[in-house]
């Protein structure tokens, strides 16, 4: 069954980068002249998706607004002969078919999937965490699709990390398949010893999921911080129907932490059309007064 449909939860409170996540939302933040939610839609559309919900929360209209057409604001770049900057405003707004949803309280990622219910209905949906951008020449959530439609089971994208950051995250149980590609059947949240670990593969901020999701998300009971943890219901998934991991193949960002922030506007800055020679030539000067 081919994938359509995409959530980006992005209704979470944002503490590891407060104070700025108070008055602007962390999914908003940019890398260079871009925002973080604009790199997760335009990898959902190169993965063939056309319809997308976006979970927000109160003061996070920003989001709506950017994917919106805004008639005054384009009147006025018009009137200063901003054609192509006009036109591109409006790509970004037509990218996909948009649609957006409240959380009306941040009760943890599983919950903010869950209120996606309606919205997905019947069939197999990508999920985005919308302040994890990836960045790869072909999109990480096209390699899941592909991937779905091959084994018709849920997928996570996941990364090799180190044994000691492997007790910061969640540690699968992997057999593999192919280069890049593994059979999940377990799933284990921030293991401190070996014993307890399965593997140092590690879950990243996508996954493909079938609608059976829902109902474990309905008996999935609060977790870690009193949140419903989506790894809990994907942890019973694996277990039960099993699932596919996909070991991703690219650049990442954690754009919710000031390190993953600063590194991708530094590590991009470099890279970019307008800027990116002047930003380099300053970087050489200023490393050597490190
Ligand atoms: P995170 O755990 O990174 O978001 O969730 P958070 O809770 O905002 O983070 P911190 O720890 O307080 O800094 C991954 C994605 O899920 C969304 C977040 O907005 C983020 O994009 N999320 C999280 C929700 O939509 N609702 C929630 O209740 C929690």
């Amino acid at each position: 069954m081919k994938v359509t449909k995409a959530v980006i939860p992005a209704a979470g409170l944002g503490t590891r980068m407060l104070p700025i996540s108070k008055g602007v939302c962390k999914e908003m933040l940019p890398i260079t002249d871009r925002p973080s939610m604009q790199y997760l839609v335009e990898e959902a559309v190169g993965a063939g998706i056309t319809d997308i919900l976006i979970i927000t929360a109160r003061g996070k209209e920003v989001i709506e607004n950017y994917f919106d057409y805004s008639p005054d604001y384009e009147a006025a770049l018009l009137k200063k002969g901003m054609e192509k900057e006009c036109a591109a405003l409006r790509r970004v707004a037509d990218m996909a078919n948009i649609t957006f949803l409240r959380q009306k309280e941040a009760r943890g990622l599983g919950h903010a999937v869950l209120c996606a219910k309606n919205f997905i209905g019947n069939e197999p949906f990508l999920v985005l965490y919308g302040d994890d951008v990836i960045l790869s020449e072909k999109p990480t959530a096209l390699s899941m699709c592909e991937l779905y439609e091959e084994f018709g089971r849920g997928v996570v994208a996941s990364q090799t990390v180190s044994e000691e950051a492997i007790k910061k995250y969640s540690s699968l149980k992997i057999e593999p398949v192919r280069d890049r590609v593994f059979t999940v059947t377990d799933m284990v949240e921030k293991p401190q010893t070996e014993a307890e670990r399965f593997s140092c593969q590690s879950i990243l901020g996508r996954a493909l999921l079938p609608p059976s999701i829902f109902e474990i998300l309905e008996h999935t009971a609060p977790g870690a911080g009193g949140e419903i943890q989506l790894t809990d219901a994907m942890r019973i998934l694996a277990q039960t129907e099993g699932m596919m991991a996909y070991e991703f193949e690219g650049t990442r960002y954690d754009m919710g932490s000031k390190l993953g922030f600063l590194t991708a506007n530094v590590t991009q800055g470099v890279l970019h059309p307008e800027c990116g020679e002047e930003f380099a030539a300053f970087l050489k000067e200023f490393v050597k007064t490190l």
